[in-house]
């Protein structure tokens, strides 16, 4: 009983990942941990965003988001503060390659985007989240 309380309370408190969980940890400082969520937050902002230019016909507008905001334009947002504060440098190796090839997807969809052709770009949009979706279900800080 005591058990199944205490799961019970640690579930309530957001805590205990399922059992089931095959996520790999890979835990970082603080500091690198607050900027990853905050520029995981930023990202899914510029989804959405580059989502809302293309529904709207904003191709090239949706270009430039895309590759700004989730593009190799976008890496080493970080590089010049302290180590701990980086999240890059403390990722596992495959971890870190399954973002630097988000930001290189994001990248050539930007080419494609800004090339004007509208079938072209919405057959390009799974490109955009096929990096969130393989490290979110691979790694987890907690
Ligand atoms: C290289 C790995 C990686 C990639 C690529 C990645 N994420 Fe994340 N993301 C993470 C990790 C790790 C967390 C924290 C998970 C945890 O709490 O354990 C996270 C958390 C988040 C969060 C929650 C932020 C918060 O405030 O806690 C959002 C939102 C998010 N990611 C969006 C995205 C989107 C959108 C993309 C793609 C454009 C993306 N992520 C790509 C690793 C990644």
């Amino acid at each position: 009983m005591k058990t199944v309380l205490f799961c019970i309370l640690a579930l309530l408190a957001g805590g205990a990942p399922a059992a089931d969980d095959a996520r790999v940890l890979a835990p970082m400082p603080p500091a690198a941990e607050a900027n990853l969520r905050g520029e995981m937050r930023a990202s899914l902002l510029a989804l959405n965003e580059v989502l809302a230019l293309v529904a709207a016909g904003q191709l090239r507008e949706a270009a430039e988001v895309a590759e700004r905001e989730l593009g190799r334009s976008a890496m080493g947002k970080h590089r010049s503060q302290p180590l701990e504060a980086r999240p890059g440098p403390h990722m596992p190796p495959a971890m870190h390659a399954i973002g630097i090839d988000g930001h290189r997807a994001a990248s050539d969809f930007a080419r494609v985007a800004a090339g004007g052709d509208r079938e072209k770009t919405i057959a390009a949009l799974p490109t955009l989240t096929a990096a969130c979706v393989a490290c979110h279900y691979s790694y987890r800080l907690r």
